[in-house]
């Protein structure tokens, strides 16, 4: 904080900033998006700003929240629907959190985008828009809430419309607009322009539609100030046709306004020294102790007591972006070698739990599949397993293989974006942590598995150096926080700077 203090009385006061996502850990989670808006908010308070998130109140948030105040309810107009702003303080870190109490739209059961069927909630286009439309509230200063952000940071396309509407307002506040992952984009059909109430000046090509549609994210990626991909290699990727999906022209045009900065990993909740889902805890100079841990996966998962044995591990959505279908493909081969385990915990597209289930059914003792999203159970996971494996077809950042790394389980990736940055592979050396590789087909995996396992059985000296590579590596949270802020901060001038020009 000395270092922040220094920095308050060269720069002036440190900005307000409101951080708007649709999920936010430990409130409710059903992905990466909720570790970065659980996380990044307090490191970015911990740098001496004001943050503040915002979040929609799930009927899950509001049961976790504990006490929370009646702040302002404002009355959106255009829709013609009153909320109440709520604020309860972030689990764990105290920061506040503005929940948007509209029991019609979010006091539900389950996940925040899909019913128990996996479908898309029907009005998802009206549930997001409201958060779009409080975004844009807030951000003018028109919430009825005593506070005002210089700074608003939205996240992925629920938050799309919020850059977008206030993009037409002056005075307004910075906008940043950070990309999770392209491929979920919030296309709705023309008349949601209408239903929605927006203005007309956002129905173009140049802001909110495409290909006719109403698109969310488009909001973010048009209007924002400036856009942030969660790595580097993504940042690059989305610029192409490969993984822009449908979206890298428009990214290309806004090349100047676009940065990488890769995620962190909060090592308060992710270290096998103080982990306390864990029966054993260990750290580099007692490797050994894994196997406890190693031991006690196998019993919880029924598989075979085998200290020996090579465990791999899927913790993971299941869905295509993942590669699910890739270690479909390669069981066989991979288990024809009868010291290899395989361990999957993941819940998503039902053609995959399937497969996943009866595989497992056929290989009893030697692979265990558990349809869920069990937060213990992948802290064990990644305590007891030997190698975690990400076949990704994109990964915008990832974090599993960041908390792999830090428990000595060895990434098998695909070398693709946040993968790519954060894996060094075991042909580069000395700093090297894992194992990459590029084709997204099965052959391709099962390479990159045969080079693992060769060496995890053939080599345990070079097999520990990986491990201990991995434990090493720093991507803890302040270091992206500084990059945020560094961007806020140019931002802000730069915006000053425009301002005192006209
Ligand atoms: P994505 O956001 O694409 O799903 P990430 O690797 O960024 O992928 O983040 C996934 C997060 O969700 C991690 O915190 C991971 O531990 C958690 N997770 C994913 N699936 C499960 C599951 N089935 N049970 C528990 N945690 C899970
Ligand atoms: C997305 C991406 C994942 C990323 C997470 C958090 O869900 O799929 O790669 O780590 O968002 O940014």
């Amino acid at each position: 904080m000395a270092a922040a203090g220094r920095d308050r009385r060269r720069t002036g006061p440190r900005p307000r900033i409101l951080f708007a996502a649709a999920e936010v850990y430990p409130l409710i989670q059903t992905g990466g998006l909720a570790d970065v808006a659980g996380n990044l908010p307090p490191a970015l308070k911990a740098l001496g700003y004001d943050v503040r998130l915002l979040v929609p109140a799930y009927r899950r948030v509001l049961n976790g929240a504990g006490d929370a105040v009646v702040r302002a309810e404002p009355r959106i107009g255009e829709t013609g629907e009153t909320v109440r702003l709520l604020e309860a303080a972030l689990p764990g870190h105290g920061l506040p959190v503005y929940l948007i109490d509209a029991p019609d739209r979010y006091d539900r059961p389950g996940n925040p985008y899909v019913d128990a069927s996996g479908a898309d909630w029907p009005d998802n286009a009206a549930r997001f828009g409201l958060l779009g439309r409080v975004i844009d509230r807030i951000g003018r200063g028109q919430a009825g809430l005593d506070w005002r952000p210089d700074l608003v940071h939205c996240n992925d396309w629920h938050t799309g419309l919020g850059p977008a509407l206030l993009s037409r307002s002056a005075p307004r506040p910075a906008t940043v607009f950070t990309i999770h992952n392209l491929l979920f984009q919030g296309n709705f059909p023309p008349e949601a322009f209408d239903a929605l109430g927006l203005p007309g000046v956002l129905r173009s090509p140049d802001a909110l539609e495409f290909h006719g549609h109403l698109s969310f994210i488009k909001g973010g990626l048009a209007c924002a100030d400036r856009l942030v991909a969660v790595s580097p290699t993504y940042a690059r990727e989305i610029t192409t046709p490969e993984y822009g999906c449908g979206l890298d022209g428009l990214l290309r045009h806004r090349g100047a306004a676009l940065t990488g900065i890769l995620n962190g990993v909060d090592y308060a909740a992710w270290d096998p020294r103080r982990d306390l889902y864990i029966p054993q805890q260990y750290w580099v100079d007692d490797l050994d102790r894994k196997g406890e841990d190693k031991a006690a996966l196998q019993k919880t998962l029924g598989l075979e007591i085998d200290a020996g044995a090579a465990v791999l591990a899927c913790i993971s959505r299941l869905s295509r972006q993942k590669g699910i279908d890739l270690i479909l493909a390669v069981l066989d081969e991979v288990l024809a070698d009868d010291r290899v385990q395989v361990v999957v915990l993941g819940a998503g597209e039902a053609k995959f739990e399937s497969s996943l289930r009866s595989a497992a059914a056929d290989r009893p003792g030697r692979m265990a599949v558990r349809i869920d999203f069990d937060e213990a159970l992948a802290h064990l996971i990644q305590a007891g397993a030997d190698m975690l494996l990400m076949p990704s077809r994109f990964e915008p950042c990832g974090l599993t293989q960041l908390y792999a790394l830090r428990y000595g389980t060895v990434p098998v990736a695909r070398a693709t974006g946040g993968l790519a940055d954060t894996i060094v592979d075991a042909a580069r050396g000395d700093a090297a942590t894992g194992f990459l590789f590029r084709g997204a087909e099965p052959r391709a995996l099962l390479q990159a598995l045969r080079r693992a396992l060769a060496l995890f059985a053939g080599d345990a000296p070079a097999w520990r150096r990986l491990m201990r590579n991995g434990m090493h590596c720093d991507f803890g949270w302040g270091e992206s926080a500084r990059r945020y802020a560094g961007l806020y901060q140019e931002l802000l001038a730069a915006r000053g700077r425009e301002a005192g020009a006209n």
